[in-house]
Order: structure tokens, then sequence, then C-alpha cells
């Protein structure tokens, strides 16, 4: 069996919203290993989004424990936590979040900036990771001179230029087309073959299909966790 890389057990995340509590999640065990491809579906509102974030170190479990490499993610400090988020751990989101403002280029060299790499390094690993999304002729632009499928390969630069070993997307292709989609799942598909961990949250049944393994959530439990095979 490969090494492990991420193990939550008895995860919960509490919502105390006065009158209610939320169970966004209620006791989520998840193993991830290296190189796994793992599609994450479920209802709206079932918890995707909140184990994403708690396995993105982006959010703290209420309940539970978080081990990153084997290690207890509760003690760690701050600059380990900003360590994964910055350097070991690359997201892409529905909405892009790119700065408009900001040519492809610089958005796709921010990352770098946070992570304290010079500059003269920074915008060559920028340009490195837009060829590698096929938008190498295009890193002048800015955000609203390309289409959606590209803006989309823009944020899976980003996600790439710190060189994680695991990607997190939340709904990638949630925006766009159908063929847009699949060209994004092919871009997943390369990562993987090149060694990368993937985990992607999305509602579309063929979407999931390309991943290795799917687990279902509901009501913020795992209600099941099986390989796919291909
Ligand atoms: N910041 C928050 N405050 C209160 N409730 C929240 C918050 N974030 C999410 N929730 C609730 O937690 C549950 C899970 O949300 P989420 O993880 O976004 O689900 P999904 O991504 O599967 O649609 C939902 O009931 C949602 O309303
Ligand atoms: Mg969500």
């Amino acid at each position: 069996m490969s090494e492990t890389t991420i193990q939550i057990t008895g995860v919960k995340k509490i919502y105390d919203l006065g009158k209610a509590k939320v169970h966004a999640l209620d006791g989520v065990d998840l193993k991830i290993y290296a190189n796994d491809y793992v599609a994450i579906m479920g209802p709206s509102g079932s918890g995707k989004s909140t184990l994403m974030n708690m396995l993105g170190c982006l959010d703290t479990p209420s309940e539970g424990q978080y081990f990153f490499s084997g290690e207890d993610v509760a003690k760690m400090d701050d600059n380990e936590l900003a360590d994964i988020r910055n350097r070991r751990i690359g997201f892409v989101f529905q909405s892009f979040n790119l700065l408009p403002r900001a040519t492809i280029l610089r958005n796709v060299e921010l990352p770098l900036v946070y992570a304290g790499i010079p500059k003269k390094i920074r915008a060559e690993r920028a340009r490195l990771a837009l060829t590698q999304v096929g938008l190498g002729d295009r890193v002048e632009h800015r955000p609203n001179e390309l289409s959606g499928g590209q803006r989309q390969r823009v944020a899976v630069a980003r996600a790439l230029v710190t060189e994680p070993s695991i990607i997190l997307a939340d709904e990638p292709t949630g925006n766009l087309d159908s063929k847009t989609g699949e060209e994004i799942m092919q871009l997943f598909e390369r990562l993987y073959e090149k060694g990368h961990t993937i985990i992607l949250v999305t509602h579309e049944e063929d979407i999931a299909q390309h991943a290795r393994r799917l687990v279902r959530l509901r009501d913020g439990i795992v209600e099941s966790d099986e390989p796919i095979p291909h």
C-alpha cells in the first residue's frame, strides 16, 4: 500500500446558529493515499465543501483529528499550516477566483509570492504552469479576455505552480459546458498520471467516473466509498 498522505478520523463540523446547530460533518473517517484520485459526490448541503475546506486546512474540525503526512494538524503552528496551504496543496474552485485586473501570468505567480519565491524564478515557473495547461501564448491576457474554460485552466495552472502533491478541486467543471469540462478532466488525468493526488468534488456522475475512487456523502457522513474500475 502506498504512503498515507491524509487521514481524518471522527471529524465533525458543527455550526452553531443560536437556535439550531448544523452538523455539516457528522463523524467522517477518510484515508487518502499518495496518488489517489478521489471523486466526492453528494446532495447539496451534504458537507462536500466543508470537507474540502477541512482537508485544505482552510477550516478546523469541531471534533475529530486530521493527520497530514502522519502529523496532527491541530498541533501545527501557523508556519507549518501556511506551508501546507501554500506549497503542498493546490486549490481549484468552481468560481475560478482570479484577479480580474491582473494578467494571467500575475494571477498564476501569486501563490509563489505567498510561498516566498524570488521574483525571477516566479515568472519562469508561472510561464511553465501556463504552458502546461495550453495557455503559454496568452500570458499577458487578462481573465476577461479568455473563455470560461481558459479561465478554469488558469485556475488549474495557479493550483499547480507550487507543484503541490495534492490537488483539491471543488466543482471545477461546475461553470463549464460539457466539452470544456472534459478538457479540464483530461488535464486532471495527466496530473494523476504524473503522480499527483487528486480530490475532486462534483455533482455530475460522468465527471466523477474519471476518478479511481468514489466517496458519497450524505448528511455529513460517508455513505459509501468504492473503487472505480477503469
Ligand atoms: N459558514 C456556515 N455557517 C453555517 N452553516 C454552514 C456554513 N457553511 C456551511 N453550512 C451548512 O453546512 C451544511 C454543509 O454545507 P456544504 O459543506 O457547503 O455542503 P455542499 O458543499 O455539499 O453543498 C449545509 O447545511 C450548510 O448550510
Ligand atoms: Mg459545495
